[in-house]
């Protein structure tokens, strides 16, 4: 069948304009860590992590808490020089009476963590609710040592005293997103951490 084109089509392919020329770069308002900052953080942070480990005669079993930790455990894997094993893991948390915060497993890792040393690789430590139930979580498994490596950190929302024992960036006080994080599902596949335009949320 013939379709002719309407003029609103005509005049998009005059002015290349149509709704694939908006991108989610659109929506961000300024780039808070750029591409390369993060690359290279991540190349001292495996370093550091690596040569930790070594010193205790190990290498941990990391286990990225999904979706927001992939490309940062992507990143992040490559600069290890000993082999280690990797896996996932989705968490969710639920709201119980007394028990907000608490999380449930949604998908479990598919290698065994008893007596294994493991490094959960997280997107960011926010309140830190998260971060206490899953390292909890581990111990119950039989897991003989739990260490956190996060590419954020964002203090000043802290509810629970915990602290990651490796961080990428500390960040302001302010909703991020890129490099995993998401709002709503998007924009994780952003290759930079931005603050998201006002008019986004609103
Ligand atoms: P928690 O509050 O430390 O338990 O963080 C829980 C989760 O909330 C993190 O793993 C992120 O997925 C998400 N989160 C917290 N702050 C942000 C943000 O600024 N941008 C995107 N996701 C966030």
């Amino acid at each position: 069948m013939v379709h002719w084109k309407t003029d609103d089509e005509k005049s998009e392919i005059q002015t290349g304009e149509s709704n694939m020329s908006k991108t989610i770069s659109d929506d961000i308002d300024r780039v808070l860590i750029a591409e390369d900052e993060i690359e290279k953080r991540c190349q001292e942070l495996a370093h550091e992590i690596e040569a930790d480990y070594a010193a205790e005669g190990t290498m941990p079993i990391v286990v990225g808490l999904l979706k927001g930790s992939v490309p940062f455990m992507a990143e992040l894997i490559k600069y290890f020089t000993q082999p280690i094993e990797i896996d996932f893991m989705s968490v969710s948390s639920y709201a119980g009476t007394e028990s907000i915060g608490d999380v449930k497993i949604d998908k479990d890792m598919d290698l065994s963590s008893r007596s294994k040393h493991v490094l959960i690789v997280e997107d960011i430590v926010d309140t830190g609710r998260t971060l206490k139930e899953v390292k909890k979580l581990f111990f119950n498994k039989g897991a003989s040592d739990v260490k956190v490596v996060a590419l954020l950190d964002k203090p000043e929302r802290r509810i629970v005293d915990i602290q990651a024992d490796y961080v990428g960036f500390t960040v302001p006080n302010e909703f991020v997103v890129g490099y995993g994080l998401d709002y709503n599902q998007k924009y994780r596949n952003l290759p930079y951490i931005g603050v998201l335009k006002h008019e986004i949320y609103d």
